[in-house]
């Protein structure tokens, strides 16, 4: 068992859904002990079948051996119940993007949870401070915002509040370079530091598409080749889903008061038609052949 200044070993995950799968990996292959929640038993096999094969393609391309791959996936218990995360030494809720869904798991967690565990969220725009008040530990509450895909990207965004204390912010920090991921310390404000530089450059390529500026080929092309981006905003839109991006845009506009943040109405529609982006097969490109993605005509 890991055992490191830090001073985890155990730590739970919530929600096996795209960032939770990838940030179970990571922490399971630093060589802690992972307990991943989800909601019920289908979504857990599927998470951890997901991870499973995650890991086999790692020892394909040899970047793991059979003798580490068998000692990650032992490091790995995925489970229905909340209650089975009371022995873990941190907690990251990885749960769907709804503050009243968040507010309740972190609301129970604390009931049942020793006072030393502590708390993270890995939200993209939800206000860490909203998920802390009312917790007997607001100290011990602090954001820790993965990227995806996150066996890839290697930032964490690690979010205080102003009552995290500097013994949280310190181990999570630590933490987090023993994931081999570094981190930034930013201040809980909506989108934190990457998405809200990020968020209006993506809404801005939404509205050059809508305004006829470039077609989707086009505009991701320009970002590519012309400035070095490894995809283009449209592509990285379908990545992250076109969903989440509207709420991240809904929480930086209600913070910021600026259009620039504003969801543009092209992106609304998509998502009215169920069209969330490489999750749902189709967004601003389709995917129905998942390794050659065709531009639509929008
Ligand atoms: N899981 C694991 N590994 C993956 C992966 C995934 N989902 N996707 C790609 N990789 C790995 C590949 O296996 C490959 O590894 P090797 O070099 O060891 O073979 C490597 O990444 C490169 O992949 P590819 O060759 O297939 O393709 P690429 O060079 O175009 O890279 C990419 C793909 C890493 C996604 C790259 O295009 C990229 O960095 N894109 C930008 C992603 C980005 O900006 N993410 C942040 C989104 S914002 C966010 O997440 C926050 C939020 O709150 C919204």
């Amino acid at each position: 068992m890991m055992s490191n200044e830090n001073g985890f070993e155990h730590i739970g995950v919530i929600g096996l859904g795209t960032m939770g799968k990838g940030i179970v990996l990571a922490i399971a292959q630093a060589g802690y002990h992972v307990t991943a929640v989800d909601r019920d038993q289908p979504l857990v096999d599927r998470g951890l079948e997901s991870i499973k094969k995650s890991i086999q393609r790692m020892c394909e391309k040899g970047a793991l051996e059979g003798q580490e791959r068998d000692h990650i996936i032992s490091n790995i218990n995925g489970l229905t119940d909340l209650s089975s995360l009371t022995k873990c030494d941190l907690i990251i809720e990885a749960a769907f993007e709804d503050l009243k869904i968040k507010r309740g798991l972190f609301r129970e967690m604390d009931k049942s949870c020793p006072a030393e565990t502590l708390f993270a969220s890995n939200t993209s725009s939800l206000s860490i401070t909203q998920l802390a008040s009312g917790l007997s530990r607001p100290d011990k509450v602090i954001g820790m915002h993965f990227f995806n895909p996150v066996p890839v990207m290697r930032l964490v965004e690690v979010i205080k509040t102003v009552t995290t204390s500097l013994e949280t912010i310190k181990r999570i920090i630590k933490f987090v370079r023993s994931l081999k991921k570094e981190p930034i310390v930013v201040r809980d404000q909506a989108g934190f530091l990457v998405n809200y530089l990020l968020t209006p450059f993506l809404f801005d390529a939404v509205r050059a598409l809508n305004g006829g500026l470039g077609t989707v080929e086009e505009i991701d092309k320009g970002m590519r080749y012309g400035c070095g981006h490894p995809m283009g905003p449209l592509a990285l839109c379908d990545l992250i889903g076109l969903d989440i991006l509207i709420n991240a845009g809904n929480t930086l506009f209600d913070e910021h008061r600026e259009n620039r943040y504003a969801p543009p109405p092209l992106l609304r529609r998509l998502v009215e038609l169920g069209d969330l982006g490489v999750k749902s097969g189709r967004g601003f490109y389709s995917y129905q052949d998942p390794n050659k993605p065709t531009p639509r005509s929008l």
